[in-house]
Order: C-alpha cells, then sequence, then structure tokens
C-alpha cells in the first residue's frame, strides 16, 4: 500500500493535570489494597486530582491555550475543536461548545466525540481527514477527563487507575514551517466488547434514578482481567498495521507513545514490536490512567524535556471503552 504524500501536521502541542494528587497511600485508606499490588500490576504511584471547581473544559482550556500558543495561532484562526472526552462538563451543550466560547472563537464547528481512551487520537484523525479535504486550514483536537468524577471508590478494580488531566494539539496543513507531519492514522472498534468496559447509567438505556445512583452505576465498570488481554493482543497489532502500511519498521520508531492504561500492556506491546522500554514514553506512575488525555500528557512532558528530536518517528496508539482503538504515526 503506498500513502498519499503527508498533507497534514501538528503545528502546537499543550497539557494541564490539576495540582492535588491521590496517593497509593490515599487508596489504602478507601478499599482493601496495598501500595506493592498497584505499583507491581498496574506501575500507578500516584494520580492527579481536579478541583471541586474545574470540569473537564477547564482543564482542556489549560492545555488548548498552551497549544494554540505552541502553534502560534490566535483562538479567530480556529475552525473547529473537536473534543475526545468521557467526563465531559454535560451530556450536552458538548465540552468543545463550552470551551469555544471562553475561547472566543464562535461561528466554527465544535462538538465530543465518545471513544472513550481512544477519543483524542479518534479527533486527531478526524481532524486530519478535515484539513487534507480543504475543508478547514485550523483544528484544536482536545483530550479532556476528570474520571475522578466517575470512578467509584468502593471498587478496588478501578479507582486504583484513574486520574485526571487533558492535552491538546493544533493541527494545520503540513506546509506550515515547523509542522511534524502525520504520515499515517487509523481509528478502529469492535462494539461487540462494549460491556466489558462502560458507564452503565446516565444514558437514555439506564436513566439517572436513586437507584442508579445507590447501586453507583454511574460509574466506570470493566472487567479489567478481559480489556488487559484484549488490549496486548489487539495494541501490538494495530500498530503492526500502521507501520506496515506506512513501509516502517519496528526499528525505525523512535518513540512508541502508547496510551497510559498499564506498565505491562505497553512493555508486551514495546516487546512484540521491538520498541525497547527506553524508547516507549511513560508517565504512567505520576498520573495513573487519564483516559483521553494521556497521549498528550505523556507526549507533551517528553517534548518539553527535549528528548524528541526533530525527525524522530513516533508511534501513538490506544485503546479503550467501545472497545475503540487508533493508532498514528508522526514524524516529529
Ligand atoms: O484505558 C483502558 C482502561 N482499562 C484498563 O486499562 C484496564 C486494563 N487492565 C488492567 O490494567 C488490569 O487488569 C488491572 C490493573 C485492572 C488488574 O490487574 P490484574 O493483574 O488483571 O488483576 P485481576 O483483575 O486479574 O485480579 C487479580 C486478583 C484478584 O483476586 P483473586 O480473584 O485472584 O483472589 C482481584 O480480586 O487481584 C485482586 N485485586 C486486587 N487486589 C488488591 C483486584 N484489584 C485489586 C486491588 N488491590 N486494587
Amino acid at each position: 500500500m503506498s500513502l498519499p504524500a503527508p498533507r497534514v501536521a501538528i503545528l502546537g502541542l499543550g497539557a494541564y493535570a490539576p495540582e492535588a494528587r491521590i496517593t497509593n497511600a490515599d487508596l489504602e485508606k478507601l478499599v482493601d489494597t496495598s501500595d506493592a499490588w498497584i505499583v507491581e500490576r498496574s506501575g500507578i504511584r500516584e494520580r492527579r486530582k481536579a478541583a471541586p471547581e474545574q470540569a473537564a473544559s477547564d482543564l482542556g482550556l489549560m492545555a488548548a491555550r498552551m497549544a494554540l500558543a505552541d502553534a502560534g495561532c490566535d483562538p479567530s484562526e480556529l475552525e473547529a475543536i473537536y473534543t475526545g472526552t468521557a467526563s465531559g462538563d454535560f451530556p450536552f451543550p458538548s465540552t468543545a461548545c463550552v470551551m469555544q466560547a471562553k475561547l472566543g472563537c464562535i461561528g466554527g464547528a465544535a462538538f465530543d466525540l465518545t471513544a472513550a481512551c481512544a477519543g483524542f487520537l479518534y479527533t486527531v484523525a478526524l481532524a486530519h481527514d478535515s484539513i487534507a479535504s480543504g475543508r478547514f486550514k485550523r483544528v484544536l483536537c482536545v483530550g479532556t477527563e476528570v474520571l475522578t468524577r466517575i470512578t467509584d471508590y468502593n471498587d478496588r478494580g478501578t479507582c486504583i487507575l484513574f486520574g485526571d488531566g487533558a492535552g491538546a494539539v493544533v493541527l494545520g496543513p503540513a506546509d506550515v514551517p515547523g509542522g511534524h507531519r502525520i504520515l499515517h492514522s487509523r481509528i478502529h472498534a469492535d462494539g461487540r466488547q462494549g460491556p466489558l468496559l462502560h458507564q452503565p447509567a446516565g444514558g437514555s438505556r439506564n436513566p439517572a434514578s436513586h437507584a442508579t445512583v445507590d447501586a453507583h452505576d454511574h460509574s466506570i465498570r470493566m472487567e479489567g482481567r478481559e480489556v488487559f488481554k484484549f488490549a496486548v493482543r489487539t495494541i501490538p497489532e494495530a500498530v503492526e498495521r500502521l507501520l506496515s502500511e506506512a513501509g516502517v519498521k519496528g526499528s525505525d520508531v523512535r518513540w512508541l507513545v502508547p496510551h497510559q492504561m498499564n506498565t505491562r500492556i505497553m512493555q508486551a506491546a514495546g516487546e512484540r514490536l521491538g520498541i525497547p522500554p527506553e524508547r516507549t514514553m511513560i508517565n504512567i506512575d505520576r498520573y495513573g490512567n487519564t483516559s483521553s488525555a494521556s497521549i498528550p500528557l505523556v507526549l507533551n512532558e517528553y517534548v518539553k524535556a527535549g528528548k524528541v528530536k526533530k525527525g524522530d518517528l513516533l508511534a501513538l496508539v490506544t485503546l479503550g471503552g467501545g472497545l475503540a482503538w487508533a493508532t498514528a504515526l508522526v514524524e516529529w
């Protein structure tokens, strides 16, 4: 398969995480767990927690403003805002619309898409196509989550994992100087696996009631072991497909940029792809799983630390509720 010449690039990147932390010691006080178990099974030591007055749009705006400044892009130039979130401000209006009002770029497109942890890379794929088709010249993609508001702190199988954060990129045409070209991207889902990772109540299937609140059914429910097995198989396969279609070998990839879901899953994927741990971006120890925010959050950390050099090939991969997964190959 020969791919068309790259037409779209990342022009700016930003990320934000709130200050407050939930440590493993904090969780030991809430559920029957231990720091040693959490570190060994997931790699997580602490996660961030939004302040009570912060919602997903507030975190997203912090990241968006950084990405816009990084791109040298005035908000008035934005023609669209695409947001991936599973914990938006409201069922509607969209978190993208809430952010649009605050950024002041009125009249362009703004919406959220539901692809859980794959949300951010889904927005990037969509923004890529919006720009490649000539529809838009500047699109803001945001992944933002306040997962601590939909986490059940009675459920030790999930509460150890999730944290809050946001990340954003500005995309534009590949001929803009300083851009990081998107060489290829793919989006996937297997809807049969939906019950493995879901939020049972709050939609039209199971509207909010006293019973749903009492049952904690507005929180994330997960068959962790099954998601783990699906991810260990699917993530490397998805990256192999991305790379083979782009004519790139695992050894050519400078950085694997995985969704921060579990250190063991990320390491297993790296091993199978021939990408050693020192070339795999990891910050799950300090942020936990931030769903759609996790890829821009870890990428921003490595870029701002000067670890990513011009020309480096980056393989981004994520998987989560849906089950939905996505990949992207970026030349930095
Ligand atoms: O973004 C996508 C979101 N989803 C994920 O990232 C989930 C992927 N899955 C995982 O990361 C892992 O499955 C977990 C970290 C959630 C769990 O690790 P695991 O090695 O798959 O554990 P398990 O669910 O197979 O449970 C093993 C044992 C069980 O006890 P028994 O049945 O063997 O007696 C659990 O009850 O560990 C027990 N357990 C815990 N023990 C201490 C489950 N959670 C905990 C806990 N502390 N927090």
